[in-house]
């Protein structure tokens, strides 16, 4: 009798890019315009800068660059992607999806592509759901993006949300493979806490009913944040039986350098363990993990064989983890 051999499909990330738009504003730059200043920001927050967009430049515009780079440095072409999945907050019109537009940017037409709505976890459920889509063989080879452009969300007189945020997009190329790759995901939303961070407006008969700007309670987005953070990595390594001793690199969603430093604490991890680009690009919500693996893989931190931590959470309230082997 012939052995039957058993393979298990993976998924792996193969090719990682990243897009900030060109425009940078610094912490010195806004005080001008408000009632703040470059060391409040700093100390609260880690942030010294954030990129911003240019008039007329679309959430797809980042996706399309960012998706680009990944492919490049995957050595594939648009026409080998079967999957598109863009996490956004801030899509370019309410319909069609902004995947649907960064679809028909690259020239990858066919294939499903739709967008993601967890707000700064987005990327995270993103990629777990790709994950699931390449292992299950409904479909080959995946972009994940994360893309957002908060500037255009933010109330610039209010300095307690406006100094938080930027613009930008991260992306990934996901293959199969025989491999681990990602070895797990864990996702989570608790509907009771959608009001301490929302935009709680809607297009309704041809006008904004509502407000179109970020609204955040930060005391209670603070705690929230490292609670669930810090229990996310902790399921994920529960389920893989590993140790935070076992993380090579947390990459956590780059909202506030104290919530990120607070979870590695809580995690038993150093502060040298984080990637953190918060303070280059303040919180890209969907954007920031991408944007953050992306640095530290071109920079050579992340190298083969690593294990990465991925730990998101953001409005609705949603959060989760992708732990995955380099
Ligand atoms: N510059 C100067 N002063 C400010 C600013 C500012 N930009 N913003 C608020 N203040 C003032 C407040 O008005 C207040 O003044 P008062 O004492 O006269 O009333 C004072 O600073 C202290 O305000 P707090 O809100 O208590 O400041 P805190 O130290 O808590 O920091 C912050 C605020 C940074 C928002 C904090 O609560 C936080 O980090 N929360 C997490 C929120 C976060 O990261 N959100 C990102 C989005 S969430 C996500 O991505 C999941």
């Amino acid at each position: 009798m012939r052995p039957v051999r058993c393979v298990r499909m993976h998924s792996r990330i193969a090719g990682t890019g990243r897009y900030l738009p060109s425009r940078i504003i610094t912490n010195d730059e806004l005080s001008q315009k408000i009632d703040t200043s470059d060391e409040w920001i700093r100390t609260r927050t880690g942030i010294r800068q954030r990129h911003v967009v240019a008039d007329g430049e679309q959430t797809s515009d980042l996706a399309f660059f960012a998706s680009r780079a990944a492919l490049a440095s995957a050595s594939l072409a648009p026409s080998d992607i079967d999957l598109i999945i863009v996490a956004t907050t801030t899509p370019d019109v309410v319909f069609p999806s902004t995947a649907c537009i960064l679809q028909a940017k690259l020239g990858a037409n066919g294939g499903p592509a739709f967008d993601v709505q967890a707000v700064c976890s987005g990327f995270v459920y993103a990629l777990a759901i790709a994950d699931r889509m390449i292992t299950s063989g409904m479909a080959r080879n995946a972009v994940v993006v994360g893309a957002e452009i908060y500037s255009r969300i933010l109330d610039w007189s209010d300095r307690g949300t406006c100094v938080l945020f930027g613009d930008g997009a991260g992306a990934v190329v996901l293959l199969p493979s025989d491999a681990p790759g990602i070895l797990s995901s864990h996702l989570h939303a608790d509907g009771r806490y959608k009001d301490i961070l929302c935009v709680p407006g809607q297009v309704s008969r041809g006008a904004v009913q509502g407000t179109p700007f970020v609204r955040m309670d930060g005391h209670a987005v603070f705690k929230f944040g490292v609670k669930v953070l810090a229990e996310a990595a902790e399921e994920a390594l529960a389920a893989n039986r590993m140790k935070a001793s076992d993380i090579d690199w947390l990459i956590p969603h780059q909202a506030n350098i104290r919530i990120m430093d607070a979870t590695a604490k809580k995690l038993g991890l150093s502060p040298e363990r984080v990637i953190s680009t918060v303070h280059a690009h303040a919180n890209t919500s969907a954007a920031s993990i991408p944007l953050a693996l992306d640095v530290a893989a071109r920079d050579g931190r992340i190298c083969a064989g690593q294990h990465l931590m991925l730990v998101g959470v953001g409005g609705g309230f949603t959060w989760g983890s992708v732990l995955l082997r380099w």
